[in-house]
């Protein structure tokens, strides 16, 4: 229950306790603690990661004196909002924190995100429902197949913003240049992949191609001599052919959430694969 305002932060009344915790925006500066947050939880995303998603978005914490003891981070792209690191330090769980954190950055506007099965029945309650399931595959990739890319150039950034927002249903420039500026984007004729080195593995994705036998190409090319890869992947087929190479399922699937839709926007039969579970 938000109980009042004051300068750069919000109170909320701390429902267990008499006692009363602040909202407020994170900045880079609170990158350290968002990280301990996380690994309260046994969220292992370097603090590159973090920054990455505070500069892109805007980041909410729940603060009890100075200690950060909850987090989450909005980032909207024009049309559609992805909720992420929603994460309450397991001292302060049960409590109603995680719902505050949410109903605190949704608006009349859509909504998604990906829920882990503790994240959601909280989700639900506050109006979202499931649309669909990512499967998160990690392990050393074999060198086959794949030689369909090539890396990415700045010429190319039109041909790829305009495919993901063909696919993802909104365009996202600015993410597409965070991602050629940090991490590694290749593009063949049908698709484009991307990867980022996070604590010494690859991530791979967004992985957008017309064909899913090409957006397996893609996923050999990024993982060609990458050493530890990670995808989240929505596709059966193509998830089959990365099963069959020997890469394992980690964790349970978690559910792709909307809330003020039916469902989420653009052509996902071209979407195998998110960015991230963070940034949709
Ligand atoms: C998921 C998570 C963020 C929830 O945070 P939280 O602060 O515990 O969330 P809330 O307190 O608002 O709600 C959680 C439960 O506590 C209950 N609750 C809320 N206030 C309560 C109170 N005063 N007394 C008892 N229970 C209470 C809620 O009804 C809810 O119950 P339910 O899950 O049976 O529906 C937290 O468990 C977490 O960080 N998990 C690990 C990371 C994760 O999976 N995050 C989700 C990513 S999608």
């Amino acid at each position: 229950m938000l109980v009042g305002r004051k300068m750069g932060g919000y109170l909320i009344a701390h429902r267990l306790y008499s006692r009363v915790v602040e909202l407020r925006q994170l900045t880079v500066a609170d990158v350290p603690a968002c990280m301990k947050v996380a690994a309260d939880r046994n969220w292992a995303h370097s603090d590159r990661t973090w920054r990455f998603l505070l500069e892109l978005g805007t980041g909410w914490g729940v603060f009890d004196g100075d200690e950060l003891v909850g987090t989450t981070v909005v980032t909207s792209y024009s049309g559609i909002s992805a909720i992420s690191m929603v994460l309450v330090d397991s001292r302060y769980g049960r409590q109603g924190i995680g719902g505050e954190l949410v109903s605190h950055v949704l608006d009349s506007g859509v909504s998604c995100l990906y829920a882990t099965p503790y994240g959601k029945p909280l989700y639900e309650r506050l109006g979202f429902h499931s649309v669909g399931k990512v499967t998160t595959y990690s392990g050393v990739y074999p060198r086959d197949g794949g030689g369909i890319s090539r890396p990415a150039e700045p010429a190319d950034l039109p041909f790829v913003v305009a495919l993901d927002a063909e696919a993802f249903g909104v365009e996202r420039a600015a993410l597409w240049e965070g991602l050629m500026a940090c991490g590694s984007v290749r593009v063949a004729d049908s698709g484009v992949v991307a990867s980022t080195l996070t604590n010494g593995t690859t991530m791979i994705g967004p992985v957008v191609s017309r064909f899913a036998a090409d957006a397996i190409a893609l996923v050999c090319d990024a993982a060609a001599r990458a050493g530890q890869v990670k995808v989240h992947l929505h596709d059966d087929w193509v998830a089959r052919h990365v099963r069959a190479r020997g890469v394992s399922t980690v964790g349970s699937s978690c559910d792709l959430m909307v809330r003020n839709a039916s469902d989420v926007p653009g052509d996902r039969s071209l979407y195998h694969a998110p960015v991230s579970m963070a940034l949709g």
